[in-house]
């Protein structure tokens, strides 16, 4: 029997994935391995739009993967590998780098944002490119569903975009990808700059919770979150960000809805609410952070789990590839 598939990806950019990156994505990518014919990746050519020192690049795609099998993956249920291994996504990259227009590739806004805080001229061609390599991840595995955070909805739109130019010109080759987002946790904040997203490359220390981090500093943090002027534990968006944001990481990590928690903490202040938020953190991180390391202990036997799951994903990335090469004109190498 046919499943649907599923294709997501995570950059190793930092030494441990954050409470964004695993409510807005990667925990959907372990309920969805039960569901669908799952392939999920390290993006680690991704990583390299920032230039990285190779020393760095290679703990963290290490970290990123053993993060991937600590939070649940199992090798048994689904494709976990590293991008890099399967050559066929930068061959697919240029192939539909050149279907892709200037003006297109310049409306991405993740890429307009960096190039203003860090200037255009020194963001590189990869950083602006980088959209066209994702949809190159997606296309190649022919995704029905990609699990992410609404940050990355406009490149989505870009890959069904492309996958719908390509078949027009050169007949049905791509399925046409459909976003898979969750309202609830599509965007956790930063926990003291309660509007902006929560971010491994623009949040301070204190903004950010990390998966891999020990209980001490998340209790401080959580405690030290930026809430309000008053004193009502309620889901207010516009007048209290922080303690929404709070709300939805308590419901989202409990399985209680909203509604539910307002009525619990009804007339006792933020304080005994911090301190449950920053217990149910320690506790949902800690099993992580340990499995994460004892992965980590084995060097080895992580990269022959990456290996294995290279080779099942490549599999897959040949084919489309094959037809990819065809339909646009390319003779075969060999015959
Ligand atoms: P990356 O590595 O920045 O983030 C990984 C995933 O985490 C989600 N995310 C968030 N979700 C909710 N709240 C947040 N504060 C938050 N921060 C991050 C992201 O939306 C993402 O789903 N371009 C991608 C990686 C990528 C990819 C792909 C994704 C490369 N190829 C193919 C899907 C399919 C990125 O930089 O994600």
């Amino acid at each position: 029997m046919d499943r649907p598939r599923v294709l997501s990806g995570i950059q190793p950019t930092a030494d441990s994935f954050h409470l964004g990156n695993y409510l807005g994505a990667v925990r959907q990518w372990v309920a969805m391995q039960e569901t669908h014919e799952a392939f999920y990746c390290v993006v680690d050519l991704h990583a390299i739009t920032v230039n990285p020192a190779p020393e760095e690049l290679r703990r963290r795609i290490r970290i990123a993967a053993a993060q991937l099998f600590a939070v649940g993956l199992d090798p048994d249920r689904c494709t976990v590998f590293v991008q890099s291994h399967v050559r066929e996504h930068t061959e697919l990259a240029w192939m539909l780098s050149c279907q892709t227009g200037m003006g297109e590739a310049a409306r991405m806004t993740q890429f307009k944002d960096k190039a203003a805080k860090y200037g255009e001229s020194a963001a590189s061609v990869g950083l602006f490119t980088y959209p066209i390599l994702m949809a190159a991840d997606i296309l190649l595995y022919q995704a029905d569903q990609v699990p992410v955070g609404v940050d990355q909805k406009q490149h989505l739109e870009l890959s069904r975009d492309l996958a719908q130019r390509f078949n027009t010109r050169f007949g049905q080759t791509f399925k046409v990808p459909n976003p898979y987002i969750l309202k609830e946790v599509e965007k956790i904040t930063d926990l003291q700059e309660p509007t902006a997203k929560m971010s491994k490359s623009s949040s301070s220390p204190q903004g950010i919770l990390d998966l891999l981090e020990q209980p001490g500093p998340l209790r401080k943090k959580i405690m030290r979150a930026v809430t309000d002027t008053g004193t009502e534990v309620l889901a207010d968006e516009e007048n209290k960000p922080g303690v929404t944001n709070l709300l939805r990481i308590q419901s989202a990590l409990s399985g209680t809805p909203i509604p539910e928690l307002e009525a619990r903490y009804a007339g006792q202040g933020y304080g005994t609410f911090k301190k449950d938020v920053a217990e149910l953190v320690v506790d949902s991180f800690a099993p992580i952070r340990e499995r994460t390391e004892k992965l980590l202990a084995d060097e080895a036997e992580l990269d022959k789990l990456l290996a294995a799951g290279a080779e099942r994903a490549r599999a897959v990335a040949r084919e489309t590839m094959a037809q990819v090469r065809d339909r646009m004109g390319f003779l075969p190498a060999s015959s």
